[in-house]
């Protein structure tokens, strides 16, 4: 007989009912007549229960079950004397009346337990029982419900999903290429796609007209907490639309995924332009779960003869409400922290604002106390305030005055994993310039339209342009980027002219796109959501392993299949090595 119930649907209800159950022992113990067992599945744990009275045999049996052996049990429901209400099925237990050892298991390296006591290592070796842990399961399952929510959005505004090669040539997202060698083609690579960027324009060019995909991708980059080498995008394009359309749509779908999976109304998505949350946050992707903003303290901070400030592009605060509890030595393990090499900042100077009305900075030679007040007033602080300042180049000092609000942010309670607070920024720079190679690079990819008022400069001032691009940051989070594209071929050659491309070198590489562009490409745009990003916000993580079932260490491996690996002889053979 198959399993009647699972091990998280038993309630009082079901009292002097017989049922069979399936599963994973999670414990055992033992009360000398007495024998209880938590018997595991997906859907929760069971109390099963034998008694020597009952059936002497059975519960010697039931001794000899090991953690993790998987058994079906037969019995009744009966009602527990010892209540658990911590456990959904607390109410009741199992009182056994046959057990059928379905599959023995060795003692595993690690407890099955929410905390467990293995390593990350050891956990990553044996992912199989990592994976039978709850934390886990529940990350997989909000996954699963993510990618529900995402094609349901999708599906019924009529975008269409299809699948696009894995084994291509490079395309330009601008990270390095994962390639694969061909046996029939000897000598000759594919590269695997770090996004489908060139196919799903293509597919407008085809007249598809609205495109989605949930789609690997891969890319050779340097490890962070929030990238690996595959990855997962909801990749989007649309045609005959403009920038608003797109944001409309994907504020729309990030809004509707928040509800189904989370019942979270997200609320209306703010707009910032890349200048203005640089100027505000120093980041193009700010947390906007809380304040604390950049302010700018040039004008009552400079001509003071304080040489630190008057020989920087700009002075920088920030106000930590209540932040004149911290303590000296509070104060300077924040200097050390902005001094460290991540960071860069040659140092940070503070300023408390007292409750009695009076200041105390790490500048007073320089400052009196008018001069303070000053301060204060631009910063908008209250009484038991402090005022933190950075100085130096503008652009550094914005980068490193981000970092240290999001510490403090962190360190103050302000940036919890379920609470959500989500923005576009748009019209970011359509180029920067390489001081290495000394060229201009495309910000997002060359198809990436400038906006039409800013099409004149591309000449005369690269810098100045700016791009027709958007990206959506949750929680101080990258989620997702897209652009409206070029699909004029006039303005496309002016863009590989200001790259840096000649026309022979914009042929060799994207011809096959410049060939369809010839046949009436319809004006297109779209954008792409990292899935992986996006299940962690959600699940409150703050590393993207923890949402992808078989995920890459931090050296790009997967310890479990041990890969990458050498070739062996023949496969070397075959392929003309
Ligand atoms: P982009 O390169 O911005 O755009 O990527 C889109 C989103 O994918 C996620 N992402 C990653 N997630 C995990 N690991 C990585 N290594 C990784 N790299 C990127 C991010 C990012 O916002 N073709 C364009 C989209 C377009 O223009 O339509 C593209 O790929 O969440």
């Amino acid at each position: 007989m198959h399993r009647t119930h699972t091990c998280g649907e038993l309630r009082e209800s079901h009292i002097g009912t017989t049922v069979t159950l399936s599963g994973w022992v999670q414990k055992r113990r033992d009360f000398g007549a007495m024998t209880f067992i938590d018997l595991r599945d997906r859907y929760g744990l069971t109390q099963l229960s034998f008694n020597e009275e009952l059936d002497k045999d059975l519960n010697e049996r039931a001794r000899s079950l090991g953690r993790e052996y998987v058994v079906k049990v037969y019995g009744k429901v009966i009602e527990r004397s010892n209540k658990n209400d911590k456990m959904p099925t607390g109410d009741i237990e199992i009182q056994v009346t046959a057990i059928e050892v379905l599959n023995e298991a060795l003692t595993p390296p690690f407890t099955i337990e929410d905390e467990t006591d293995g390593g990350e290592e050891i956990r990553l070796k044996y992912r199989y029982l990592d994976l039978r842990r709850n934390p886990i399961q529940e990350k997989l399952i909000l996954r699963s419900k993510l990618n529900k929510a995402v094609r349901d959005y999708l599906n019924d505004a009529d975008f269409i999903d299809v699948e696009t090669p894995y084994l291509i040539k490079s395309t330009p997202e601008g990270a390095r290429d994962f390639v694969v060698p061909s046996r029939l083609n000897e000598g000759q690579y594919y590269a695997l796609p770090q996004s489908p960027q060139t196919f799903k324009q293509l597919l407008m060019v085809s007249g598809f007209d609205k495109y989605y995909q949930i789609v690997k991708c891969f890319r050779d980059e340097d490890f962070r907490a929030d990238r690996q080498p595959e990855f997962t995008q909801i990749d989007c394009e649309m045609s005959f639309v403009e920038r608003d359309d797109v944001l409309d749509t994907f504020e729309g779908m990030i809004r509707s995924v928040f509800k189904q999976v989370k019942d979270i109304d997200l609320g209306d998505i703010p707009k910032l332009t890349y200048d203005e949350a640089m100027r505000r946050f120093g980041s193009d992707k700010p947390d906007m779960r809380f304040g604390m903003e950049l302010i700018d303290l040039d004008e009552v901070a400079k001509g003071n003869g304080f040489g630190v400030f008057d020989n920087a592009d700009s002075v920088v605060a920030i106000n930590v409400t209540g932040g004149n509890s911290y303590t000296r030595k509070e104060l300077d393990a924040f200097t050390n922290w902005v001094k460290r090499p991540q960071i860069g900042a040659l140092g940070l100077i503070y300023c408390r604002v007292n409750a009695d009305g009076t200041y105390k900075s790490s500048v007073d030679k320089f400052f009196d106390q008018d001069k303070l007040k000053s301060w204060a007033e631009t910063c908008g602080s209250q009484a038991d305030d402090l005022i933190l300042v950075l100085s130096g180049n503008t652009e550094k000092v914005r980068k490193q005055m981000n970092e240290l609000r999001l510490h403090v942010g962190e360190l103050r309670g302000l940036r919890p994993r379920d609470k959500f607070s989500a923005c576009w920024v748009v019209d970011f720079p359509l180029v920067e310039y390489d001081e290495e190679s000394d060229r201009w690079h495309a910000m997002h990819h060359p198809f990436t339209s400038p906006i039409p008022a800013d099409r004149a400069k591309m000449k005369t001032d690269p810098s100045s342009v700016k791009a027709n691009a958007y990206d959506m940051a949750i929680n101080g989070m990258e989620v997702g980027g897209g652009s409206i594209r070029i699909h004029d071929k006039e303005l496309q050659k002016r863009m590989f002219d200001l790259l840096g491309f000649t026309p022979e070198e914009a042929q060799e590489q994207f011809g096959f796109l410049l060939n369809a562009f010839e046949y009436g490409a319809p004006p297109h745009g779209g954008i792409a959501f990292g899935l992986d990003r996006l299940s962690g916000i959600l699940a409150g993580t703050d590393s993207i392993r923890d949402v992808i079932a078989f995920p890459k260490n931090n050296m790009g491996r997967d310890i479990m299949i041990d890969a990458p690996a050498p070739l062996n002889a023949d496969q070397k053979r075959e392929l003309g090595y």
